[in-house]
């Protein structure tokens, strides 16, 4: 047995898709370029923004049993792809629907993604953290705000007043950090006490330490790193710093298409130099940390019974056996939720 897996970073409700976008990527045009014309995100956005609530449950819930067939019983699951107040209403009402209708135990996540091009800052910024934050947490429809600080983003002052806001509303805060560019965000979430940081390809050996002195999780999305052509962070380098690190898959319809996390955990020892037993930690309990939830992804006297049974004489086999999972059954809360796939 394993424990379940933890993904404590996902994109899982969206419409539309991205491939022309992915092949145009293949052949050489940047995830940048392709955002700051006003493409990339904001394809995903418009067509979020057009599917309802039903339709986009439907999606979500084919992903989501995609994820349990990986092994994965717990799903942080993001909004982001609605912009405005009423379209991220929507997709964190969807996400709602998808924990009543799923095995899994889901988190939601409130992501403050991009301004809106027809915007402007200031006053996106004021609905953002006056109206919708309020109304999200009147609602109850999330546990924490996530930031994507970076250049076509939100700046690093943006961030702060975002995270004040979340803070004084009694949410948790996480980032995503220093993927396309160094922004600072990874030291201004452990400045703050959150919960992670994100992405991490740009970030340094200063990052690292305020991460490790914070107790702040550093989380890896080793898809996002080989997909987008950046370099995979120095997983050995981090851990080895006292950073907590964690990998997730990101699914996103961009940067991360992939469905799953045993793929993240083999990238992040692949090309992270994590141990087996290392990679397995990240994409469990530190993962469980990194969503606040420390009674998850770990097998030990107190904690939930979120389980993989594996098909194979060694519980290790799934993470040496590259593109077949080799799961025997999966349990959440002590009961069986699947069995039988191979
Ligand atoms: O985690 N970096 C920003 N957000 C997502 C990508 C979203 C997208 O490309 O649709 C990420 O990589
Ligand atoms: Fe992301």
């Amino acid at each position: 047995m394993l424990p379940g897996l933890v993904d404590s970073h996902t994109h899982l409700v969206w419409a539309g898709d991205r491939l022309e976008e992915y092949r145009l990527r293949a052949r050489g045009a940047a995830y940048e370029a392709i955002l700051e014309a006003g493409g990339g995100i904001h394809n995903t956005v418009k067509a979020t923004q057009q599917a309802d609530e039903d339709e986009l449950l439907a999606i979500a819930l084919q992903r989501a049993r995609l994820f349990l067939r990986g092994g994965v019983t717990t799903l942080e699951v993001k909004s982001g792809y609605g912009l405005t107040l009423e379209a991220e209403l929507k997709m964190l009402r969807v996400i709602r629907r998808l924990a009543e209708a799923v095995p899994q135990r889901i988190v939601p996540t409130l992501l403050a993604h991009v301004v809106p091009p027809d915007w402007e800052r200031e006053r996106y910024l004021e609905m953002f953290t006056r109206e919708l934050l309020p109304e999200v947490v009147r609602l109850g429809l999330a546990e924490a705000v996530d930031v994507f600080c970076d250049r076509g983003a939100f700046t690093l002052a943006e961030t702060r007043r975002i995270f004040e806001a979340a803070l004084e509303h009694g949410l948790a805060i996480k980032a995503h950090a220093e993927q396309l560019s160094s922004s600072g965000a990874t030291r201004l979430v452990a400045e703050l006490g959150g919960l992670s940081a994100d992405h991490l390809e740009q970030a340094g050996p200063e990052d690292w330490r305020a991460l490790a002195t914070a107790g702040t999780v550093g989380t890896l999305l080793p898809g996002a790193s080989v997909i987008l052509k950046k370099p995979m962070p120095d997983a050995r380098g981090m851990w080895d710093a006292g950073v907590k690190v964690a990998v997730a898959s990101d699914h996103n319809p961009g940067s991360s298409p992939l469905y799953g996390l045993i793929l993240a955990m083999q990238l992040a020892m692949a090309l992270g130099n994590l141990s087996v037993e290392e990679a397995l930690i990240a994409a469990t309990a530190h993962t469980a940390d990194a969503l606040g939830r420390p009674r998850l992804g770990r097998l030990e006297l107190g904690s939930e019974a979120d389980l993989i049974v594996v098909d194979a004489a060694e519980a290790l086999t799934p993470l040496y056996h590259w593109g077949h999972n080799g799961l025997h059954s999966v349990y959440v809360a002590g009961e069986q939720v699947l069995a039988g796939y191979m």
